[in-house]
């Protein structure tokens, strides 16, 4: 009869690459938080090649076909200047290389909005929405960073009319909840018109398909 519990044979002793292995399955759902790399002074050191991490939705995985990511090195999780910001601050290995609104909250209260992602230049609904260090409610109407909040977008200011362009049409601004529109500084009738787009951090972020940041 075979017995019921587990016996060490020749193929499953744990010979030192397994017991490598063993580790990385082991510290596999601390990097699914990958409670550092969104700030660029802390990072989980590694990213295994195949990484499933549970979502709401069920499961998401990323596969890097060149084996695994030193976080330490790899230019991705490098800060990008003086902000604190690597690319995996929007783009997170755990949400399949995009960000969730549930990690985007659960930054927000591990660091009462001081992380990186909150950078009022994008981080927030509008430049100067973010008026004092008050740590608002997620909830509360009149937290500036509530679309980052509560929608993981990322405000992302064109200039209007674009470069070289000469428009068939007119922005009107009729409804601006997150009076960036508006705004004298910062909208379509500020000195240097803009209009504001809010974007979630798409999944390609491969430096191969970049034509905009690299
Ligand atoms: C502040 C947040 C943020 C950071 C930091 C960031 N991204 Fe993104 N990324 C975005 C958003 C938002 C979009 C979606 C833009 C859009 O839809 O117009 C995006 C889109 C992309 C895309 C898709 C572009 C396309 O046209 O399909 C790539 C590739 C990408 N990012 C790579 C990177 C890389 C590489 C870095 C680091 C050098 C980086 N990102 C840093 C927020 C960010």
């Amino acid at each position: 009869m075979a017995s019921p519990f587990p016996v060490l044979s020749a193929s499953n002793r744990p010979t030192p690459s397994r017991l490598l292995a063993l580790c990385l399955f082991a510290a596999s759902p601390l990097l699914a938080q990958l409670p550092g790399s969104t700030s660029a002074t802390t990072f989980a050191p590694f990213l295994l090649p195949l990484e499933t991490d549970p979502n709401a939705s069920g499961t998401g995985s990323i596969l890097n076909s060149n084996g695994l990511t030193l976080a330490l090195t790899n230019p991705f999780f490098q800060p990008l200047g003086t902000n604190g910001r690597t690319c995996a601050t929007c783009h997170q290995p755990a949400n399949s290389m995009s960000i969730s609104a549930a990690t985007v909250q659960q930054r927000y209260t591990l660091s009462s909005g001081q992380d990186p992602l909150f950078a009022p230049i994008d981080g927030a609904n509008c430049p100067d929405a973010v008026t004092s260090s008050h740590v608002y409610a997620i909830s509360d109407p009149a937290n500036p960073h509530s679309l980052l909040l509560n929608r993981a977008l990322i405000r992302i200011g064109l200039p209007w009319p674009p470069k070289g362009i000469k428009p068939e049409f007119t922005i009107a601004g009729v409804w601006d909840p997150t009076h960036c529109e508006l705004n004298t500084k910062w909208g379509l009738t500020s000195s240097t018109p803009t209009v504001s787009v809010y974007r979630r951090s798409l999944m390609a972020a491969n430096l191969k398909y970049d034509t905009t940041v690299a």
